[in-house]
């Protein structure tokens, strides 16, 4: 299979061109002016965009969570990424009590072989950090092909700080990243117990619970701990502005401190909370939704440089049937979590292009770009000779009104109803397979279901 793209504009993380690109099979072969190479279809892409597909480095799918499963499957999740233009996942696979994290890789692969439709890759959360556990990062850096570690410093199943510090002492001699879920569960319990006692269980109650210092504490406190081992750390969906100075101050001192948000925490607000008819729940996630100050602090700090990747924390509970009977009567039974895998991109475009908050070659880094280059995916995340030919061809014109009837994702609602889009994907690639098109009204998928294969990604240079 070849695809000619004839006339369109090539956008990088540094600039932007007119040209023609020229796929055959899986990769990306030519870039040039007035290409004429055969090819099974040509391409009009004359006033549209040629980017590199999105990744989401950050999704749960099919994830046991609170009592019950995120609902995405990964034939459901990753058709609506492709619908999305992400053409590359990275998921996360939580380590049971008891296996090493080959098994816990083994176990994950098996759920996406014949479902995935865009390529995959694993972060392993360590949940069981035996010494042997630890002993094992080295092969997962160097054999498995995931060289990077989640831990989570809430949830029953958080590690220790002593576990942190390990942690980074030994992916550091690895080139291995450490991702975190910065909370500090102290101030989390101490909130619970206090609205607890005040009958305060309404879904607002939930951000009440989390407030900003949490956040900040809790990477302040992991900061430390990657300025005392020399390592190398990323916090996963940065929600606050006072979590970002924090990161800022230890970057600016040369600590190897990294960060993502997700669209959530640049769009949403926690006046969410308070929406009629126990609506707030839709919102319940972890970290929660933040004030206007902070999504205008993480816009700045992503047009800045101290944000380097955007994600979405994928993971789908239905409103009806699942938010509502797990927690109807208290919100800390409410499964966390919401649905974003379809809605990055066109929103990263339409609220941060559009809008001007950031330049579409900033949009190009952390969607795809600066993403493949901090999780090894050596192949991705470029238009590029020799890279995957993973193609979004985007309309920057075509409007779209997010509702959930038009997306594809296996969930009742999106946080992001009613927003209105200019600029839709006309047509998706995956390794040179068209995977989904604009149809005149919405997304259509149009890949091959079981096509997306396992990425084996390499790491860091070793400190
Ligand atoms: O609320 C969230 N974020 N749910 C998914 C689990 C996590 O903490 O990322
Ligand atoms: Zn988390
Ligand atoms: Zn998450």
């Amino acid at each position: 299979m070849s695809v000619l793209f004839k006339g369109g504009t090539v956008v990088t993380a540094t600039g932007r061109y007119g040209a023609d690109v020229f796929a055959e099979g899986d990769k990306i072969k030519a870039i040039g002016t007035d290409l004429d190479n055969p090819a099974d279809e040509v391409v009009d892409a004359k006033g549209k965009y040629i980017l590199p597909g999105a990744i989401d480095p950050h999704t749960h799918i099919s994830m046991p969570f609170m009592g019950t499963y995120a609902q995405d499957d990964y034939e459901s999740g990753t058709k609506a990424a492709a619908c999305g233009g992400v053409t590359c996942v990275v998921d996360f696979d939580l380590q049971q009590k008891g296996e090493t994290l080959l098994e816990a890789l083994e176990r994950k692969k098996a759920l996406a072989e014949g479902k995935a439709c865009v390529d995959y890759s694993l972060h392993p959360a360590i949940m069981d950090p035996r010494p042997e556990v630890i002993e094992e990062v080295k092969k997962a850096c160097l054999e498995y092909g995931t060289p990077s570690f989640k831990i989570f410093m809430v949830y029953d199943f958080r590690v220790d700080d002593a576990t942190m510090i390990r942690l980074l002492e030994e992916t550091k001699k690895h080139g291995g990243l450490v991702q975190v879920h910065a909370e500090n569960v102290h101030i989390i319990n101490h909130m619970n117990g206090v609205l607890e006692k005040e009958g305060k269980l309404e879904p607002y109650y939930h951000a009440m619970s989390r407030p900003n210092i949490a956040e900040q504490e809790a990477i302040y406190r992991a900061s430390k701990m990657v300025e005392l081992t020399g390592s190398r750390l990323y916090i996963v969906h940065l929600s606050s502005k006072e979590g970002l100075w924090v990161i800022k101050e230890a970057r600016d001192r040369g600590v190897n401190l990294y960060a993502e948000t997700c669209p959530q925490y640049l769009l949403l607000d926690d006046d969410r909370y308070k929406e009629p008819d126990w609506n707030g729940a839709k919102y319940v996630m972890s970290p929660p939704l933040r004030t206007k100050e902070s999504n205008q602090a993480l816009w700045e700090g992503l047009r800045g440089g101290d944000i380097q990747v955007m994600a979405t924390d994928h993971c789908p509970f239905d409103f009806k049937g699942i938010k509502d009977m797990f927690g109807k009567d208290d919100y800390k039974k409410i499964p966390n979590g919401a649905a974003g895998i379809e809605t990055l991109a066109m929103l990263m475009h339409s609220e941060g292009v559009v809008k001007g908050r950031i330049s579409l070659e900033r949009m190009v880094d952390v969607l795809s770009t600066g993403t493949a280059r901090m999780f090894g995916l050596r192949d991705k995340g470029e238009i590029a000779v020799g890279k995957d030919a993973d193609i979004v061809v985007l309309d920057p014109n075509q409007k779209f009104t997010i509702t959930q009837s038009k997306l594809h994702m296996n969930v009742d609602y999106t946080p992001f109803e009613g927003v209105e889009i200019t600029g839709m994907p006309s047509a998706v690639y995956v390794r040179g397979k068209k995977s989904a098109r604009w149809n005149g009204h919405q997304m259509e998928f149009v890949g091959e279901v079981g096509r997306g294969r396992f990425i084996k990604r390499e790491p860091f240079e070793p400190i």
